[in-house]
C-alpha cells in the first residue's frame, strides 16, 4: 500500500494561484479533510508564511492554530527550507530552533527540510530541533540532473540525512522532471542503501508525475505527493483522485474514498472560482519543454515577468539558452528557490546587458564565496576570479558566521506591539519589513477579507479588456493593495508578450 501526503492546502494553490488561498477557504473543507484518512496534509511553510503576511495580511500562525484544531486526526506537514526556514536568507541557529520548536508545538507534526543546494549542513540545526521537538524530520533530496548528481551522490546524500537524525526520505522533483525509471531506481537505492522510509514529491509540469508517482510506489516508496484536482495538474501535483483510481484494486491502493475525494472537489472547484483572477492558464498547461531546458515552472514565470519589466519579452529564447550555461559555471544547483531566482536574474542580466557577468548580481557574489553553502560542482573559475575580489570564500557552514538573532527580534517587535509573543516575535525575525506593513495594515482594519475582495477586483478589473470608468477607490486600500495590483499588472503583460512572441514564432 502506498499512501497520499494532500498538498491543496499548501503546493496545491502556491504552484496554481501564487499561495493566495485564505484560511477561510480552507476551514469549511477541514473536517472533510481530516476524515479521508491521508498520511498527512501539507498546509504550511514554503511560500504561504511570506504570502499570508505580505499580500493576505493574515497571521500564518493563526492559520495554522485554526487548521490544528480543525483537523487534529490527520498528521499535519511543513516545507522547511532548512536554515533559511520560510525565508531567503540564512537565518541565525537561535532562529532556526525556535521557529521550529514553536511551529512543532502549534500543530506541524512533519517537517520537511530541504537546502537548494542539497547541502546537509544547511539541514542539520533544523533536523536536530525537529527531533527534539518529537515531531517527525523528513530529509530532502531536491532532485536534479547534471554530470556532477548522480545515483550515489543522492545516496551519500540519504545516509548523511540519516546520520543527522532524519526518520525518513524526500525524494523532491520541484521542476517535475523526474522521469519513471529514474525515480524507481532512486528509490530502490535509497531503500536498499539507506533503510529509511522514502517519500516521493513530484510537479506535473512535464506531464510524468502520474507515472512517476505509479513507478516509485512500486519500487517502494512509502507516500507520495498529491492535491485534489481543482489545485492538481500544471506547475501542481498529480490529481489524489487519478492516482487513488489507478492504484484501485493492487497492492498498492491507497484505499481512500474515491466518493469523499470526489465530495472535497467539488468544494474546491468553487474556491478555485472565487481566485481565478490569479490562475495563469499557462501554469495549469503541461509543458514538455522542460523535458529539454529543466526550467521549473515557478521559475519560467519568474523569468517571463523580469523579461516584461525590461520590455524584453521576446529575449526568452536566448535567457532559456544562457540559465544552463549559468547553472553550469556556478557548479550545477538544483533550481529551487532560492538558487532558481539567484541563476535565472544572473541569466536575464548576461543575456539584457550584452555580455556575460558584466554585471553580477550580489547573490551570486555571495553564492561565489559560499555563503549559501557548498555547490554541488566546482564554480567556474574565471567567474570565481572576477568575485575573489568581494572578500575571501568560506569554508564552513554558513550560518557559523551568524550571531544570535532572536533576542533582538523580541526586542524589536515589542517596541511595536508591547504584547507579542514568541510566534510575532518570529514572523518579525524572518520577514521585518513585510511584518510591520502587516502591522501597519491590520491596525488599519485593512484584514484579509477587505483586501482581497479589493485586489480581486482590481487584478480582474487589470485583466479586463476595456476597464469601465468608476469612482476612484478609497486611497487606504488603493496603497495597501499595490503588490496585488503589481502582480496583476505584471502577469498581464506577460501574458501578453508571451501570447505576442508565440503569433512571432508561428508567423515564421
Ligand atoms: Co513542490
Amino acid at each position: 500500500m502506498v499512501e497520499i501526503t494532500e498538498t491543496v492546502l499548501r503546493d496545491g494553490h502556491q504552484s496554481l494561484i501564487a499561495t493566495r488561498m485564505r484560511t477561510r477557504d480552507m476551514l469549511p473543507a477541514a473536517e472533510r479533510l481530516d476524515a479521508i484518512g491521508y498520511r498527512s496534509l501539507e498546509v504550511w511553510g514554503g511560500a504561504t508564511f511570506d504570502v499570508a503576511l505580505r499580500y493576505l495580511r493574515e497571521d500564518p500562525w493563526e492559520r495554522l492554530r485554526a487548521l490544528k484544531r480543525a483537523m487534529p486526526r490527520t498528521p499535519l506537514q511543513m516545507l522547511l527550507r532548512g536554515q533559511n526556514l520560510v525565508g531567503y536568507r540564512h537565518y541565525a541557529d537561535d532562529l532556526v530552533r525556535a521557529f521550529v520548536a514553536e511551529a512543532a508545538r502549534q500543530g506541524i507534526d512533519i517537517f520537511r527540510v530541504f537546502d537548494a543546494l542539497n547541502d546537509p549542513r544547511n539541514m542539520e540545526v533544523a533536523l536536530d530541533a525537529v527531533k527534539r521537538a518529537g515531531a517527525r524530520a523528513q530529509g530532502t533530496i531536491c532532485y536534479t540532473t547534471s554530470p556532477v548528481h548522480t545515483l550515489a551522490s543522492f545516496v551519500a546524500l540519504g545516509r548523511r540525512l540519516a546520520e543527522l537524525g532524519a526518520d525518513e526520505l524526500c525524494v523532491k522533483d520541484m521542476g517535475g522532471f523526474l522521469p519513471p525509471s529514474d525515480g524507481a531506481a532512486l528509490v530502490r537505492a535509497l531503500v536498499r542503501e539507506v533503510g529509511l522510509p522514502v517519500v516521493v514529491h513530484t510537479h506535473s509540469s512535464s506531464g510524468m508525475s502520474t507515472m512517476t508517482c505509479l513507478a516509485v510506489a512500486e519500487a517502494g516508496a512509502v507516500a507520495v505527493d498529491a492535491a485534489l484536482s481543482p489545485f492538481a495538474g500544471g506547475a501542481s501535483q498529480p490529481p489524489t483522485e487519478a492516482l487513488v483510481g489507478a492504484m484501485r484494486g493492487t497492492p498498492l491502493d491507497p484505499k481512500l474514498d474515491l466518493a469523499a475525494l470526489g465530495d472535497l472537489s467539488e468544494y474546491f472547484r468553487t474556491v478555485l472560482d472565487r481566485y481565478r483572477p490569479m490562475l495563469n492558464l499557462r501554469s495549469l498547461q503541461t509543458d514538455p519543454g522542460i523535458l529539454v531546458h529543466q526550467i521549473p515552472g515557478g521559475m519560467l514565470s519568474n523569468l517571463l515577468s523580469q523579461l516584461a519589466d525590461q520590455e524584453a519579452g521576446a529575449r526568452l529564447a536566448e535567457v532559456l539558452q544562457e540559465v544552463p550555461r549559468v547553472r553550469a559555471d556556478l557548479g550545477y544547483p538544483p533550481l529551487v528557490t532560492p538558487t532558481s531566482q539567484i541563476v535565472g536574474t544572473q541569466a536575464v542580466l548576461n543575456v539584457l546587458t550584452g555580455g556575460r557577468y558584466r554585471q553580477i548580481t550580489r547573490e551570486v557574489r555571495d553564492y561565489v564565496r559560499g555563503l549559501y553553502g557548498t555547490p554541488p560542482g566546482a564554480i567556474d573559475p574565471d567567474l570565481a576570479g572576477r568575485v575573489a575580489r568581494d572578500g575571501p570564500t568560506i569554508a564552513g557552514r554558513p550560518a557559523d558566521l551568524l550571531a544570535p538573532e532572536l533576542e533582538t527580534a523580541v526586542r524589536e517587535v515589542r517596541a511595536l506591539v508591547p504584547a507579542a509573543d514568541t510566534a510575532e516575535a518570529l514572523s518579525y525575525g524572518i520577514f521585518p519589513e513585510v511584518y510591520r506593513s502587516y502591522r501597519r495594515a491590520v491596525d488599519q482594519g485593512l484584514t484579509s477579507d477587505v483586501l482581497t475582495s479589493a485586489a480581486l477586483g482590481i487584478v480582474g478589473a487589470l485583466r479586463a479588456p476595456a476597464p469601465a470608468p468608476g469612482p476612484a477607490p478609497p486611497s487606504a486600500s488603493r496603497a495597501s493593495v499595490g503588490a496585488w495590483a503589481h502582480e496583476g499588472r505584471v502577469r498581464l503583460q506577460s501574458q501578453r508578450r508571451w501570447v505576442a512572441a508565440a503569433h512571432d514564432r508561428t508567423r515564421r
